[in-house]
């Protein structure tokens, strides 16, 4: 089994010590920083934008892993770029023209990633996979921190590992939503990449954040 990398959501993050939140996670071992943007359209919720993305990449050296729940999201693909994005994903349904917005997420020599729904088929994958990078599999419906993770979605991850067989280079599949210390044995499995977690890492204060950073990447 290879450990996955590890990706704190930063949604979950005592947001006015962003700094400490940042340096304290870091130190903890995180691989990359997740950051959830979210429009109050696509999804219910209301997060973060550019900005942000700016002054983080000013504070790390971690890869920033943008999820955009956006509607819509090809506008903006220039102000993350620029803000510092190493990732940039998208929801199918974003956009009308969603291939082109992943060749223009490329374009900026960034990986591009689409993200999947708990209730989106594997279908949507059929002619995009040469223009994605990594595969963001839902594991809860976006807009929120701290919901419980959909078991069903199992299988749908075993499916979209069988998927990019097929593909012409390697792709990355990123899990995200409801992941926990308690559900990860699943996760590790099925060689999972990456993993995105922000209650399990956060929720359980400063001093812990090393040890649970240990135990979803399977160390502990
Ligand atoms: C949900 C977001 C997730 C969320 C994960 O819309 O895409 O990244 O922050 O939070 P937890 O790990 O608490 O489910
Ligand atoms: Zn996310």
């Amino acid at each position: 089994m290879a450990h996955p990398l590890i990706a704190p959501s930063i949604l979950a993050a005592d947001i006015l010590n962003l700094e400490a939140e940042v340096t304290a996670i870091t130190h903890a071992g995180a691989d990359w920083i997740h950051v959830d943007v979210m429009d109050g359209h696509y999804v219910p919720n209301l997060s973060f934008g550019p900005e942000l993305v700016r002054t983080l990449k000013q504070k790390t050296t971690l890869p920033l892993d943008i999820h955009l729940m956006i509607q819509p999201a090809a506008p903006y693909i220039e102000a993350f770029a620029k803000a510092g994005a190493s990732v940039i994903t998208v929801h199918p349904d974003s956009d009308i023209h969603i291939h082109r917005t992943l060749k223009e997420i490329r374009r900026h020599g960034i990986k591009a990633g689409l993200a999947l729904n708990p209730g989106v088929s594997l279908d949507v994958l059929d002619y995009l996979l040469p223009e994605i990078d990594l595969i963001l599999v839902m594991t809860v419906n976006p807009g929120f921190g701290g919901q419980r993770f959909i078991s069903e979605m199992l299988p749908k991850i075993k499916a979209v590992q069988e998927k990019i067989k097929t593909a012409p280079h390697p792709i990355l599949i990123e899990v995200d939503g409801g992941v926990t210390p308690e559900i990860v044995p699943n996760l590790h499995q099925l060689n999972v990449d990456v993993l995105v977690a922000g209650s399990a890492i956060f929720a359980k204060g400063k001093n812990n954040y090393k040890n649970t950073i240990r135990q979803l990447r399977g160390e502990l």
